[in-house]
């Protein structure tokens, strides 16, 4: 499997079937940041709308550093948790105070802001500043759980960890942020549950355990807490 060369194909099956999103459209480290936050529990059509008017409306940081609480809750109605838009206008006046305007090209700095976790700082680190970190959310840990063909509860931050730590073993110096979008992508869009992934279209279908071993509707496991 080692000889395979993994973030390869991935990347070439990314270029040719990567969707036309509007966070993709530049590396504003702003767009890239909102993006994730609105992406956290909610569907990628769902969120087309709102980023689109949210940037409108605030196009920068130091906008929403300022934006009244009350018109904040008007661009986020219907996308629901709503902290998470507290947290992006707390984050936004960290941003402005402390950081010159500038989101840090810095993973711990980010993972130390409101409302940034572990995958979001790896997420806005590898994509908006070319940073060689991981970030695995729910659609990676099932497509590398598929792949190495690993029983692991993914349920567990152990295992999210662990999952983080061989991966980085693949990631490419030049595109990590291509790379960990790829990851995402191929679980969004082949490597989907429910018992219906689209197998004949993944780049990884020769080196897949989980395919090989007739395993696909056994994996990913999550126990339930
Ligand atoms: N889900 C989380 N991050 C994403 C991204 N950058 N593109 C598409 N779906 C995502």
């Amino acid at each position: 499997e080692n000889r395979y060369d993994l973030s390869g194909s991935l990347l070439h099956w990314y270029d040719y079937n990567k969707r036309l999103l509007p966070w993709r459209e530049n590396k504003d480290p702003y767009r890239i940041w909102i993006s994730e936050i609105m992406l956290q529990q909610t569907r990628v059509e769902a969120v087309k709308p709102y980023f689109d008017r949210f940037m409108e409306a605030l196009p920068t940081v130091y906008d929403l550093a300022e934006v009244e609480d009350d018109r904040l809750m008007k661009l986020w109605e219907g996308l629901g948790y709503y902290n998470r838009a507290r947290n992006l206008k707390a984050a936004a006046q960290t941003i402005v105070q402390e950081y010159g305007g500038q989101l840090p090209a810095d993973y711990d700095k980010l993972l130390s802001l409101k409302g940034i976790g572990m995958y979001t700082a790896g997420a806005i680190g590898s994509i908006a500043f070319e940073l060689q970190v991981p970030a695995v959310d729910g659609n990676v840990l099932r497509v590398l759980a598929r792949l190495w063909g690993d029983d692991s509860d993914i349920l567990k931050d152990k295992t999210k960890k662990d999952m983080g730590r061989r991966i980085m073993e693949f990631m490419p110096e030049d595109r990590p942020g291509d790379f960990n979008q790829a990851l995402i992508e191929l679980g969004a869009t082949v490597c989907v549950p429910n018992g219906k992934p689209l197998c004949d279209q993944c780049p990884w279908d020769t080196v897949c355990r989980a395919y090989k071993e007739d395993l696909i509707d056994k994996l990913p496991v999550k126990t339930p807490k």
